[in-house]
């Protein structure tokens, strides 16, 4: 009885990143129900409960969430089980600790805090409180990360020696209605987009040990070409120009590189390879949740020298690598993903994957970047690390393994 007893989620934070998980938690998972939504602009509440209501009349089997006045309403819903803290990354905390304290579990857009410091202390909460936390990423549990896992823990590269991957765009001030924040503590590339990348990382390589980086801001002001801020100018506080290394308790060595100042083709932005002792993998933009997973084994690198039809004119950068098929369910935008297995925690026991050790290992490793460049040293890890379990193919879509 798989849905008889979803989990009953209040939203606080009806914004951009909003839509897709009213659509998913109201169109795909079944275990989870959203009973209620909070913004501090009610408009948004209003248009987020509009948004459910044109599923529902599509034929989605939901309730309409009602609207909170406040986070705190909601935090008093005896009815709400989980929030969902879809607010800003340094209003994190603030949400995430009033829900703790209000017995609530959590599960929260990344990263889990703005900083390490308000990290430690939500972890220490949650553990005291005896309630779930958990939080985005959980890309990372769509079938293009998990194929590129399964090519791993099969051997099909052998050992992982080491990583790149780069994130390189020009800011999100072109189409986020207001990027101000994405500039701000606990924004900037690193803490944006970097979650994606060092989450696949320790997915696909295991517990990091240590960063080693260079940072700065290249630019000290953005302008804001989206509406409706078009022509205002945001004071940029975080660096958006992050390169460094990440070493992993196995000795791979991941060199990372995000970044919100260089012109790149959109389609280009994201490149990541894993190398390990027997050949290479091109592992799919973490920010999504399909494919292309790609392999590059000892005799296609020798096909590619030997066949000169291969070598001739503008070879594609990929050519010579054959494209794994993806073995696991979930491989479009399925944000929503990583809510509704902690939810089926909550209702089995089990452990769930998109957990709060992952996001606390992660903002770690993030922020160690801005911290190693600072003080121009290595800095090892405090934190730790297990992988959480791979993907289950359940055959029914929308329901989460036991
Ligand atoms: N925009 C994206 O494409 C995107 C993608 C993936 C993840 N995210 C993540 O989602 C989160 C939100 O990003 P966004 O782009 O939707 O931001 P946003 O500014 O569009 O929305 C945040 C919303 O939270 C509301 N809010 C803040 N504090 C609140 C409170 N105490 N009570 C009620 N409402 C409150 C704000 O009024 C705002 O409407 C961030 O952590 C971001 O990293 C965003």
């Amino acid at each position: 009885m798989t849905n008889a007893n979803p989990v009953k989620v209040a939203m606080i934070g009806v914004g951009k990143i909003s839509g897709i998980y009213l659509k998913n938690i109201t169109t795909v998972f079944k275990e989870v129900e959203l009973i209620g939504v909070c913004d501090l602009i009610p408009e948004r509440a209003e248009k987020g409960v509009q948004t459910v209501k044109e599923y529902i009349e599509a034929g989605a089997k939901a309730p309409v969430p009602k609207i909170y006045k406040d986070m705190y309403e909601a935090f008093n819903d005896p009815e709400v089980e989980v929030v969902l803290n879809l607010t800003r990354p340094y209003e994190h905390y603030g949400v995430t600790k009033a829900a703790l304290e209000h017995g609530k579990h959590v599960f929260s857009e990344k990263p889990l805090a703005a900083d390490m410091e308000e990290g430690t202390e939500l972890m220490a909460l949650a553990k005291e409180k005896n309630l779930l936390m958990g939080g985005a990423p959980d890309t990372f549990m769509g079938a293009g990360i998990q194929t590129a896992r399964k090519v791993i823990d099969d051997g099909l590269i052998g050992d992982v020696i080491g990583a790149t991957c780069a994130m390189i765009q020009h800011g999100p001030e072109t189409w986020h209605p207001d990027p101000d924040f994405l500039y701000k503590r606990g924004g900037g590339p690193m803490m944006d987009m970097g979650p994606y990348y060092v989450t696949a990382l320790v997915q696909l390589i295991g517990e990091a040990v240590g960063v080693t980086a260079v940072t700065k801001k290249s630019f000290k002001e953005r302008l804001i070409t989206s509406e409706p801020h078009y022509g205002e100018k945001i004071d940029v506080e975080a660096d958006t120009y992050l390169t460094g290394n990440i070493t992993f308790a196995n000795g791979a060595i991941a060199q990372v590189f995000t970044t919100f100042d260089v012109y790149y083709p959109s389609q280009n932005y994201a490149r990541f390879e894993i190398y390990g002792t027997k050949g290479t993998m091109i592992v799919p933009d973490p920010n999504t949740f399909g494919g292309p997973v790609l392999l590059m084994r000892p005799e296609d690198v020798a096909a590619t020298h030997s066949d000169p039809g291969l070598r001739t004119g503008n070879l594609p950068a990929y050519a010579g690598y054959k494209e794994i098929p993806l073995l696991f369910d979930y491989n479009v935008n399925s944000r929503a993903l990583g809510l509704s297995d902690m939810c089926k925690a909550l209702r089995t026991g089990r452990d769930f994957r998109a957990n709060c050790q992952q996001q606390y290992h992660v903002l770690e490793i993030l922020t160690s970047f801005e911290k190693s460049s600072r003080e121009g040293k290595f800095i090892p890890l405090t934190t730790h690390y297990t992988r959480t379990a791979p993907m289950k193919n359940n055959p029914m879509h929308g329901i989460l393994d036991d």
